[in-house]
């Protein structure tokens, strides 16, 4: 199998390979990635050298760079991670949400009709299915929820997502998309909420909460997102929809609060910041059909997994400190500098 794996230096691409390489060694990979400040090549390096590993330095947005790579790699899968990822940045500049994640999908996807790729798998998210109230606990998204997005990030992934979904029904090409909730887990880029409060707690700098802290997140641990994205590609339906997540929903304070506990730190530094715009306020995934279908389960607990996290990230401290300089400071300087 010659599998592509586009946005595989960042945080869920480049854990999924991890897991390719460990539960499938037989299978050929091409990693694609335009290295964008959320792609880290570093992160690969374990894998670079390996035989039946290829890394192409390429933009998704570059319809004949993408082409000529289907040309001359005939893939039989093609799993799509690549895109533009952070809600905040897509609130500032909107324009490369569009480019990447929709026009950049549907490269991919021209290609892979073209060039008779076997299954095209979209990694979208559940922010597509908008946000859910905090008073009422016993609502959950399904597959059959109306797209309903809050941010550019969320309306870009739900126009790639309904693309993929045309793709299959127009045109007969393979497709499948996942819904999954918030991941975390190792590499993950610390502009995302977990990743940035353990970097400003370990620096003893205030840790920015917005709004109340009361908004709620559903989360899961990323090998649990990397093991069902697997069995999908792998097994999952054609032309359908699976929604990805945990049953483990969390206020954004509780996460803080557990994270400054895990490092000893006083919550003293937890400063409220001004709102998100459109924050949406709770999240939280039905993964009944993915369960039934494919048996799939989450297997890390919330408990383990964020203390097995906050402790990749001291002992990687390099890591991150590497990548969180240049670009990343200008970026933390103008979102939380008068917020
Ligand atoms: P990330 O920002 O860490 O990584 C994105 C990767 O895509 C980076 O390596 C980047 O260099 C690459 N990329 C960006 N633009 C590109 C382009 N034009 N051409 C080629 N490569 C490009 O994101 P992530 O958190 O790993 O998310 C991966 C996917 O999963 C995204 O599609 C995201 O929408 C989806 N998703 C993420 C979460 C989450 O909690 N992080 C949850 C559900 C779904
Ligand atoms: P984030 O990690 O950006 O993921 P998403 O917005 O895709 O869910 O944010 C998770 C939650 O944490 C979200 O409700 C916004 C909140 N948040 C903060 O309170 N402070 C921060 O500095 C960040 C980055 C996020």
């Amino acid at each position: 199998m010659n599998l592509l794996v586009t946005g595989g230096a960042g945080f869920i691409g480049s854990n999924f390979i991890f897991y390719e390489r460990k539960h499938h060694p037989e299978d050929r990979i091409v990693c694609l990635d335009a290295l964008t400040y959320a792609g880290n090549l570093s992160t690969l390096a374990s894998v670079l050298d390996q035989p039946g590993f290829r890394f192409v330095k390429m933009d998704i947005r570059d319809r004949e760079a993408v082409f000529a790579l289907f040309e001359e790699e005939k893939f039989d899968i093609v799993v799509n991670f690549a895109a533009e990822s952070h809600v905040d940045r897509s609130i500032e500049n909107p324009g490369i949400f569009l480019e990447t994640n929709i026009l950049g999908t549907a490269n991919l996807m021209d290609a892979s009709r073209k060039y008779g790729v076997g299954r095209f798998h979209q990694v979208s998210t559940d922010e597509v299915y908008g946000d859910l109230p905090l008073d009422r606990p016993d609502l959950f998204f399904t597959e059959e929820t109306p797209i309903h997005t809050s941010s550019p990030y969320s309306s870009s992934k739900a126009a790639a997502d309904l693309l993929a979904l045309a793709y299959y029904r127009t045109f007969g090409l393979p497709v499948s998309v996942s819904r999954c909730s918030n991941n975390y887990g190792p590499y993950q880029f610390p502009e995302k909420l977990i990743p940035l409060m353990i970097a400003n707690a370990l620096a003893d700098k205030p840790l920015p909460v917005y709004g109340t802290g009361e908004n709620v997140r559903d989360w899961l641990y990323v090998e649990d997102h990397c093991k069902a994205v697997d069995l999908i590609m792998r097994n999952g339906r054609v032309g359908e929809v699976y929604n990805i997540g945990g049953h483990n929903e969390m206020a954004n304070i509780n996460i803080v609060k557990i994270i400054l506990k895990e490092l000893g730190k006083p919550e003293s530094l937890i400063t409220f910041v001004a709102d998100r715009k459109g924050h949406d306020m709770r999240y939280a995934i039905d993964p009944s059909k993915i369960h039934a279908e494919l048996g799939w389960l989450p297997e890390t607990m919330f408990a383990d997994g964020i203390k097995k996290t906050i402790r990749w990230y001291l002992d990687n401290q390099e890591w991150w400190k590497t990548i969180v300089s240049g670009e990343y400071q200008q970026y933390y300087e103008k979102m939380y500098g008068n917020r």
